[in-house]
């Protein structure tokens, strides 16, 4: 079900910041945006087959917010892709798993995203996406 792993998310509290040192290194982000659903602003850089998106909160309400307040910046989530992401969650669910979604959303960069619970998951929140139709 999972086809690879799609991106590492990366909480930071500045784009700018974070950019810099994959900068030094030799790499710029190839995408910037905005997701209003996760209140985050949002840089996606590649590194040979892998992605890492590293995301700014842009609200208090965000959920990177809360996290980089309880954990500080660093490893946020690991994003799957998967063929059929509301397949792959009615599989999850049947299988007793705690999902954050239920259902899929807009994600950034064309996708949809639906979240596994970390407690289901060896404690690595889980995204799981698929390219928008
Ligand atoms: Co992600």
């Amino acid at each position: 079900m999972l086809n690879k792993i799609d991106h590492i998310g990366i909480a930071v509290k500045s784009l700018d910041e974070a950019v810099s040192f994959y900068e030094t290194m030799g790499i710029k982000p190839y995408h910037y945006e905005e997701v209003d659903s996760q209140k985050v602003k949002v840089a996606f850089i590649k590194v040979g087959e892998s992605n890492i998106e590293l995301l700014e909160p842009t609200s208090e309400e965000s959920p990177i917010f809360k996290y980089i307040e309880k954990k500080g910046e660093g490893i946020h989530h690991i994003c799957y892709d998967v063929e059929d992401v509301d397949k792959a969650l009615e599989t999850l669910k049947n299988d007793g798993f705690k999902l954050i979604n239920e259902k899929p959303m807009k994600g950034a960069h064309h996708k949809i995203v639906a979240f596994v619970h970390p407690k289901s998951t060896n404690g690595v929140l889980t995204e799981l996406s698929m390219d928008e139709k």
